[in-house]
């Protein structure tokens, strides 16, 4: 039993620290004992730093975790409905359309799942570090971002909003002139708002590590607009009656691909349940779970 979570405790300690229970939100009771018997084995595991690392303690998650049963999602789990932090009841768990897949796929192929919740600049380090087995956060595979990882077939697409204040006037691109655009660092939004700001003069750029600050700073003010996706504009719209949101249609839609570290043996495993939960109609169930009726 030791043996085999040595490297795992190694590998958390190592790398930062252990994660708060705040960010970390595992799947299931069976998961968390695990969890908090791994943090309190952390002085056990020093002890065996050297002899870890001989064996091999290196290994990223994907191979040190496979044969545990368990699967390492990495998220950003500010972006409703893709996944959010639900806090009814008194206890937090990370919720949503990429969880529910995740779930869907884990137990598909015999694994349990546990879930990591980190800034969205962070994951594909993370993948790289092997700390993670997989990203799901409505991650878009860039061309950039296949440099560094692998990533499944699309499983949801979506288009680009400008969210700004109720009344502000601001119906295109053009109308950023001037003006502060809030975008999520490392995003593609931030690309594509890095992109306007060479042709819209006085455009300015205000990167932010989370989709709920960019909403704040527009609230007070403090940004004019924001580049956000049409369906997690919308569940946020909802919510802030005083936000307005409209689609950049030059842009068209992109979608969305889960990650894994480059080489990875998953990624057919995982197509091949993404493409029987588009035969079966289970996707569509969670895209109407998740996004609504109108949701295509
Ligand atoms: N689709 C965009 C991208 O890949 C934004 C994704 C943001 N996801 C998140 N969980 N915050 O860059």
């Amino acid at each position: 039993m030791l043996a085999k979570i040595q490297p795992r405790v190694l590998e958390l300690w190592l790398l930062g620290g252990f994660p708060s229970p705040v960010d970390l939100i595992t799947a299931g009771e069976e998961s968390m004992k695990r969890r908090w018997f791994l943090a309190s084995t952390a002085a056990v595991a020093l002890a065996t730093v050297s002899l870890t690392a001989a064996c091999g303690g290196n290994e990223s998650a994907e191979g040190g975790e496979a044969a545990g049963g368990v699967l390492t999602m990495a998220t950003s789990a500010d972006y409703p409905p893709y996944e959010f932090v639900e806090t009814a009841g008194g206890t937090e768990e990370i919720v949503g359309f990429d969880v529910d897949i995740a779930r869907h796929i884990a137990t598909e192929l015999g694994y349990d799942l546990e879930i990591t919740n980190i800034d969205f600049n962070g994951l594909i380090p993370a993948l790289q570090a092997g700390r993670a087995d997989f990203v799901m956060a409505g991650m878009t595979p860039t061309e950039e971002r296949q440099q560094n990882v692998d990533f499944s077939d699309i499983y949801y697409t979506a288009q680009q909003t400008i969210v700004s204040p109720s009344g502000s006037g601001i119906t295109s691109p053009a109308d950023l002139e001037d003006k502060t655009v809030g975008v999520q660092l490392g995003s593609i939004q931030e690309g594509l708002a890095q992109d306007l700001a060479t042709e819209t003069p006085g455009m300015e750029l205000s990167p932010l590590n989370r989709i709920n600050e960019i909403v704040q700073e527009l609230k007070s003010g403090r940004i004019d607009a924001a580049i956000i996706e049409d369906t997690v504009a919308k569940g946020f719209l909802e919510n802030n009656p005083d936000l307005e949101a409209v689609v950049i249609p030059e842009e068209g839609p992109v979608g969305s691909a889960i990650a894994f570290p480059k080489d990875s043996e998953r990624v057919d495993d995982f197509n091949q349940v993404l493409a029987e939960m588009e035969s079966s109609g289970l996707m569509e169930e969670l895209i109407v779970k998740w996004f609504g009726d109108g949701a295509e």
